[in-house]
């Protein structure tokens, strides 16, 4: 059902298994022709919408109000429509991603909608940047759901200026904790994995080549924030409207407006401490 992981000590970058990158980057090579007609939507969209609801930018408040000028790095970019709003709010983005067909739908829709901007194919683990670089690092359930948060989030926090932000949006673990991986199922009203040691998940029964995702209870990316100088500014917990819908079958609407289904942690990397 998943593997389990003691999370109790905050692990060490050279401690990590990174084998499960390759495993993403096939799931993605394989998958990524279902995701271009839903990211080129994306593309389309004036405003920002977030998440399987489409949640509108102006309900979720998930952006820093000042976007104009500002360096941003989206980590695990896909269709990159997220970096093309950025881009149209007037900040400089650039779109990272591990997976080859991801990037060429990515640069696919800058041909068609004639914006540009670099795409770069690094690992969010290991990125080419040096640090302090970026204003904002973002990620809509790229590598803030396929990539160890033992890895990546101190990479997140290298490349993030002193004062820059850090935002990213995923399933709620509760959702998870409440998500069987039998074929076909939806989210239940009843806790099926234990939350303790929760880190590694996998869905054996998805279609093959399946990803391994990571979900942490919120103690656990709190301890894993402060230890890499993020302040969080919010956590916040989306809800859809009455009328909104979603291809994503896992997810029911009535569910997910009495429980979070989607989480969004905003952060702040620290000021330098003066010694
Ligand atoms: C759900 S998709 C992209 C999300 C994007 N908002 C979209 O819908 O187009 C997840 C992306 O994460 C990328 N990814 C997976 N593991 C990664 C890693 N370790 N580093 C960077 N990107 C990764 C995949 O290649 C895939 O493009």
């Amino acid at each position: 059902m998943c593997e389990m992981a003691n999370e109790h000590q905050l692990k060490e970058y050279s401690d990590i298994d990174l084998g499960y990158i390759k495993r993403n980057q096939a799931h993605w090579n394989t998958f990524a022709a279902e995701f271009s007609a839903p990211g080129r939507e994306g593309w389309k969209s004036s405003e920002p919408h977030w998440g399987v609801w489409s949640i509108p930018e102006s309900k979720a408040s998930i952006l820093p109000e000042n976007i104009k000028g500002l360096n941003t790095l989206e980590l695990g970019c896909g269709t990159a429509y997220v970096s093309a709003w950025l881009h149209s709010a007037g900040a400089h983005p650039v779109g990272l991603d591990a997976t080859p067909r991801q990037l060429a739908n990515a640069a696919a829709n800058q041909t068609e909608f004639d914006i540009s901007f670099p795409l770069v194919l690094a690992a969010a683990e290991k990125t080419p940047f040096q640090s302090g670089t970026f204003d904002l690092v973002i990620s809509e359930y790229g590598a803030c759901l396929w990539s160890d948060p033992y890895a990546w989030i101190p990479e997140a926090s290298r490349i993030l200026k002193p004062g820059g932000e850090l935002v990213f949006l995923t399933n709620s673990f509760l959702s998870i904790l409440c998500l069987s991986d039998e074929p076909e199922s939806s989210v239940s009203n009843l806790l099926i994995r234990p939350q303790f040691d929760l880190h590694r998940v996998e869905w054996p029964n998805d279609p093959k080549p399946n990803g391994v995702e990571f979900h942490l209870s919120h103690g656990n990316w709190i301890k894993l924030f402060r230890a890499n100088d993020l302040e969080v500014d919010d956590l916040i917990e989306l809800r859809p409207d009455d009328n909104a819908e979603t291809r994503f079958e896992h997810f029911t609407h009535e569910w997910s407006n009495q429980w979070t289904c989607e989480e969004v942690w905003k952060l702040k990397k620290e000021p330098r401490r003066v010694s």
